[in-house]
Order: C-alpha cells, then structure tokens, then sequence
C-alpha cells in the first residue's frame, strides 16, 4: 500500500456536467452565471458536496438539510430542494462512472460589488462528475492559522473558502494533503475538508461542534454507528494519539499515517480505524440515506 501523500485532487474529467438554471452543460466555459454574482463577489453562499455510488447520491437528504441550516445562517432564503433534486437527476442521467461525486453551490446571486445584501434572485448551481476514491491513509501538517470558532460563519458551509485553499496548499508545500485547524482555545478543530477523530486505546474522540468544526454527515455517521465520545484536546494531547482518522463524504474514513513530525504506526490504517472504515462501508451500503 502507498503511504505516498495524495496532493492532488484530479481534474475535472469529461464526464462533468453542469446544471445552470434548467439547461446542463459538458463544457464547464459555457456553463455561466453573472459576473456580478455575489457568491463570486464576495463570497456570500453555501454549498455541499456529495458522493455518488451505484446507487445514486449517498445521504441526499442530510446534504439539503445542511445547505437549508447554511443559507438561513448566512441569510439567503431556503434552496428549493425540488428544484435540486431534478437538477442532480439531469447532472446524473447517463453519468458512465460508478463513484462520483455532486456539488450543490448556492449564492445569493446578482448583487452590489460590496458587502450589502444581494438583489437576486439566488443563483443555484449543480455540477456532478466522476471520482477517484481517497487513498487509505493521509498524512497532515497543523497550519500557523486559527479557525474562528465563535466567528459568524463557524460551521457553515459557505463558498468562503478561502481560508481552506490557502491552509490546503500550505499542507501540499510539505508534502502533506490536509491541514489540521486550531480553534482561539488552541483545541484542534477540524482539517480543511474533514472532521477529525483521535482512538486511545478502546476509546474514540472527537472535537465538539462548540470547537468550530463543521457539522460533517460522516462524522455524525460514525458518532451514530461507533461508540464516540466528544471533547476538546490540545494539539500534544491529540498528537499522542495511538490513531488518528479523517472523515468526509468523499473521503468517508481515512487514516492518519504522519501529523507534522508524528507518525502513527507501522501499518499506515490502525487496527481500530480499519474497524471504524469497515463498518462505516459496511453501514452506509444498507441504505443510501442512512
Ligand atoms: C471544513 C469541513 N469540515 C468537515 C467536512 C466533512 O463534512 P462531510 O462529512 O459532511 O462531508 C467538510 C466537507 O467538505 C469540510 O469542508
């Protein structure tokens, strides 16, 4: 198995569709919403991400319900689900990959170029394409920057990213593929695009949502199919581990093989986290909206 850090996501693909109010799209150029967009201003939206298996979208419905929580929390009016439920299933129809992977973005559209409200209406865009599955394991570096518990947007998915993209390439400059946050407590909070979770012995810990993570479906997953318990550790508490895992939609479960200069184990995927993925693939095979 190749401990190798995985730090790059690959590029869109042919098989991308793009959803832009009714019509779909292969070639992403032509796919376009206004210039003055401002979601693409200043950042004012929400989105989700998703994965796709043989059996379609995997926890839709929780995916909607996250982004309707994010738009009231950012003030935008609640996305249309209908409307994105049909946009998926053009994005979807005759998809030739297996794994793949959605994504919901929700702005609220045409506006000032500055920070008053947009004019609207909302500008919704849904784009789905194939995936290449996440590698067993990762290795992770911790940023010199602090996530925001208490800040306005803690836990909400918006399209303001760019706090991530920057904590992200800090971790692909050290050869590492993600990038563990520290909140104003300096507790560990979340990685870029994962939750966190850290195994001592038989138990299971992760960060409270109070700690400014996002609320991850994976991660309520595990909390409701393994026994977990939530509570803030400081960076030397969390890196004295025995095992420490990553999970997201598109990454369900995966290992932490190197955390800055810690390594874990021999085996890059621990005993008790190759148990956690197994049942997590396991589990989340019954049904897709668990
Ligand atoms: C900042 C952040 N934390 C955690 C997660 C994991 O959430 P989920 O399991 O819902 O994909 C994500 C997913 O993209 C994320 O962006």
């Amino acid at each position: 198995m190749s401990t190798t850090a995985n730090t790059r996501a690959p590029d869109l693909t042919d098989q991308l569709r793009i959803w832009v109010d009714g019509t779909v799209y292969s070639d992403p150029s032509l796919a376009r919403v206004s210039a003055v967009d401002h979601g693409l201003v200043v950042g004012d939206g929400v989105f989700e991400a998703l994965k796709v298996t043989a059996d379609g979208p995997f926890t839709l419905q929780r995916h909607l319900d996250r982004l309707t929580r994010s738009s009231r929390a950012i003030g935008l009016p609640d996305p249309d689900h209908g409307l994105i439920r049909e946009a998926i299933a053009a994005v979807l129809e005759d998809r030739t990959f297996v794994d793949g992977k959605v994504r919901i973005t929700y702005t609220g559209g045409p506006g000032p170029l500055g920070s008053h409200a947009a004019f609207g209406p909302p500008t919704l865009v849904v784009a789905a394409d194939g995936r290449i599955l996440a590698r067993p394991s990762a290795a992770v570096v911790t940023t010199p920057w602090t996530r925001n518990e208490k800040g306005a947007l803690a836990g909400v998915k918006s399209t303001s990213y760019g706090e991530n993209v920057r904590s992200l390439a800090y971790a692909h400059e050290r050869d590492a593929s993600e990038a563990i946050l520290l909140n104003t407590a300096s507790h560990v909070c979340e990685v870029t695009g994962s939750n966190i979770f850290f195994v001592y012995g038989s138990e299971i810990i992760t960060p409270p949502l109070s700690a400014g993570p996002l609320a991850g479906i994976t991660r309520d997953l595990v909390l409701q199919w393994c026994d977990v318990t939530e509570a803030n550790l400081s960076l030397t508490e969390a890196q004295a581990a025995d095992e420490v895992f990553l999970t997201s939609s598109l990454r369900d479960v995966q290992a932490v093989h190197r955390w800055d200069e810690v390594q874990f184990s021999a085996d890059p995927v621990g005993p008790r986290t190759r148990q956690v993925a197994e049942l997590f693939a396991h589990r989340s095979a019954e049904t897709p909206e668990p």
